[in-house]
């Protein structure tokens, strides 16, 4: 069962566009004070709901934890509709509630070679695992990403990791590229550790792939939540017998063999 935490209200300490493109393609970093959260695992996600939602949206909004701090929480958010759009547009002093940390985080093997695969938005809880890894000369990253690579929180964790590769997809014939890519990456890990974050196709490519090579392999799903505390049922997802979990209290973050994930679903 996940840790509902507190909700706790906090003061935003700045927004700012992630790299000098980041504004034009609704890409920010939203540092917030840390109202006591800690300690999280990597992997784990707060919901966030600033008072300027007022009566809509309604629901708070779910988000991985990118950075975590005594001090401070850093969220990493792509606009891509009404919350995200109110929370990227927020300014220093505004106010939000906070409940987390949510979840359960990504499997941490310090010795144990581990590729991290992050689709788009599913970087931000690798900044955070790549930071507070033990060992970060073991962990490589493949970033599959649309907008410009300054967009997102990549150059900064590439200096931290054993190797980082990013793969920019700009037209439907770059995919089939990356899916070979991350086809050769599986199959090299498969004897590690793999852990993965990003849109469902992404994600359901990884699972594939993780069968295919019997690889150790984790997914981070990000469907959507209302709650993020078990009570909605908003965000089930089928398991492998077919019945059906709650993601933000079993999940996010689920081994891929627990799961029915299958591209033709
Ligand atoms: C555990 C978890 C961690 C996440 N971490 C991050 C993060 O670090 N950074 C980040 O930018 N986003 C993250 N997301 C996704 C983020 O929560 C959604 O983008 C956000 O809730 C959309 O709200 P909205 O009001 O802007 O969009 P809405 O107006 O509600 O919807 C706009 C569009 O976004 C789509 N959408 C809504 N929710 C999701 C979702 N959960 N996933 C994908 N698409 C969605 C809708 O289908 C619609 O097409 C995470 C989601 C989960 C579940
Ligand atoms: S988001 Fe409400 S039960 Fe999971």
């Amino acid at each position: 069962m996940g840790n509902f935490g507190a909700c706790r209200d906090v003061s935003i300490l700045s927004v700012a566009p992630c790299g000098p493109e980041g504004a034009a393609h609704g890409c920010y970093l939203l540092e917030l004070e840390n109202p006591g959260l800690g300690p999280a695992a990597a992997g784990q996600f707060v919901m966030v709901r600033p008072e300027r939602f007022g009566q809509n949206p309604i629901w708070p909004r779910p988000f991985s934890i990118c950075r975590l701090t005594t001090r401070t929480l850093t969220l990493f958010v792509q606009a891509c509709g009404r919350g995200t759009d109110i929370l990227c547009g927020l300014a220093a002093g505004d106010k939000a509630a906070l409940w987390g940390p949510l979840g359960q985080g990504f499997a941490l093997e310090p010795e144990i070679p581990t590729v991290m695969l992050a689709g788009g938005v599913g970087i931000a809880p690798f900044v955070e695992y790549a930071a507070t890894h033990p060992a970060p000369s073991n962990l490589s990253l493949v970033f599959g990403h649309r907008q410009p690579l300054s967009c997102y929180p990549f150059a900064a964790m590439a200096e931290l990791v054993g190797r980082a590769e990013a793969f920019c997809e700009k037209t439907p014939d770059d995919l089939p590229v990356f899916i070979e890519r991350l086809d050769a990456v599986v199959a090299g890990a498969a004897s590690g550790l793999i852990l993965a974050c990003g849109p469902r196709p992404f994600l359901l490519t990884v699972a594939r792939l993780a069968r295919k090579y019997s690889a150790r392999a984790q997914v981070s799903l990000e469907n959507r939540m209302a709650c993020g505390v078990g009570g909605c049922l908003g965000c089930v997802e089928k398991n492998a017998l077919g019945a059906y979990v709650q993601t933000c209290t079993e999940g996010p973050v689920f081994w891929v063999e627990e799961l029915a994930l299958a591209e033709d679903a």
